[in-house]
């Protein structure tokens, strides 16, 4: 397999690897990757970081989850470089963050450009998820 996935600590990630994923898989326009200080807390706190590398260890792709690893893991940002993008690592990422909480069912708000993706892949919509916005 030319990539390989794996379960990571977000205070051990270079946060520049991380912002490029970000940008480069179009994800950084719907997130504040301008705010530095703000991306690093988001990536150092969340609870359950799983990243996709490339032979040479580039990061090529990132889920990032808050979860109680028991009833609900909030998948806060998942994100795949587009030049690997459609080759099953965003799935692979699911899969693996299914499998560090597997009694937990997994939560997101979908961007716009993914929303055909989450049934695609199992997800099933819910009618009533509500935002209060800070
Ligand atoms: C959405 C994203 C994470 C998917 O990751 P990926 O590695 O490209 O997806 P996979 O290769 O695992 O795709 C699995 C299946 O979903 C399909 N798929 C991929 N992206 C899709 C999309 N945007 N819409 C509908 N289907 C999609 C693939 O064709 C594949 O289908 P198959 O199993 O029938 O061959 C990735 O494209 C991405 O980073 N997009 C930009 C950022 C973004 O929108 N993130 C979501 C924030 S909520």
């Amino acid at each position: 397999m030319p990539w390989t996935i794996e379960r990571a600590r977000g205070e051990d990630l270079d946060l520049d690897q991380v912002l490029a994923v970000y940008r480069d898989s179009g994800l950084g326009e719907r997130r504040p990757v301008d705010d530095r200080q703000r991306m690093g807390e988001m990536v150092r706190n969340a609870n359950l970081v799983l990243v996709a590398r490339d032979d040479d260890g580039t990061l090529i792709g990132i889920a990032r989850s808050v979860s109680d690893f028991s009833y609900v893991t909030y998948l806060s940002d998942i994100a795949v470089a587009c030049t690997h993008q459609h080759s099953g690592i965003g799935r692979a990422l699911i899969d693996a963050t299914r499998k560090e909480a597997p009694t937990a069912k997994i939560v997101l708000l979908s961007a716009p450009a993914a929303a055909e993706y989450y049934p695609h892949i199992g997800f099933t919509a819910h009618n009533s998820a509500w935002v209060l916005n800070p």
